[in-house]
């Protein structure tokens, strides 16, 4: 199997997860309305506390995980660069917006304050990255974008990972989904971040290296 194959199942498994857990998000509309069907009932407590900063976070921040996958296709950002402007201004406002509503959700984290730091400390570099990310972009400084991005979906992806960590909570002995988040709210981002670290400096010695074999 060569490179490039590998790189498009890994985009498809990355966009059905991604999807999934943005589309099974949308039973959140239901509080709107009184309807708690499939809703966590710490979670709703959480919602009932502060509903206007929870229900902001959860409604948004699906948006940038169902989008973020478009902004890594070469051939669409070649073919279609309005297409990955336009997208890539909506990730950055519903990173900022869904995790500025994080933000002030952490003070009613279900799991309590350690959860609530695990989760500040992502709400912080998710808005920071991001934000850096698309100042980079205007500044066209495409590597420093580039780079920055994929940390920013590194943890927006954080969100997929957290939900497939649950079941191996419950096979580990947890009882509930606010007993593992203390933990969940580390383990779901910080190996993320740490895979595309060691990628990006992998890539970097591949690409120091093809371009000293080109000059000689
Ligand atoms: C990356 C930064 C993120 C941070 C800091 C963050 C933080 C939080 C916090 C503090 C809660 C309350 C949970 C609790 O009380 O234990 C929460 C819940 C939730 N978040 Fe996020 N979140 C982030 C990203 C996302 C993304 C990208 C999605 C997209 C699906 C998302 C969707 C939700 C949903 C649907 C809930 C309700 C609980 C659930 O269904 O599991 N979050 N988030």
């Amino acid at each position: 199997m060569d490179k490039e194959y590998n790189s498009q199942i890994g985009r498809g498994v990355m966009i059905v997860l991604a999807t999934v857990v943005a589309a099974y998000s949308l039973r959140y509309y239901g509080a709107l309305g009184n309807v708690w069907a499939g809703i966590d009932p710490k979670i709703k407590a959480v919602i009932l506390q502060a509903p206007l900063q929870a229900l902001i976070h959860m409604f948004i921040a699906p948006v940038a995980l169902a989008l973020g996958p478009l902004q890594f296709y070469p051939g669409l950002r070649v073919r279609r660069p309005m297409l990955h402007r336009w997208s890539g201004r909506v990730y950055v406002l519903a990173c900022v917006t869904g995790g500025g509503g994080a933000l002030a959700t952490v003070p009613f984290a279900s799991g309590g304050w350690v959860a609530g730091l695990g989760f500040g400390i992502l709400a912080l570099l998710w808005v920071g990255t991001t934000t850096a990310a698309w100042i980079s972009a205007v500044r066209r400084q495409f590597e420093w974008h580039r780079l920055l991005m994929r940390f920013s979906y590194a943890m927006t992806f954080g969100a997929v990972v957290l939900r497939l960590q649950i079941p191996v909570g419950y096979l580990l002995g947890y009882d509930s989904y606010s007993s593992m988040s203390p933990v969940l709210a580390f383990t779901s981002w910080v190996p993320n971040v740490v895979i595309v670290a060691l990628y990006s400096m992998q890539e970097a010695r591949w690409c120091s290296r093809s371009s000293e074999s080109a000059r000689l």
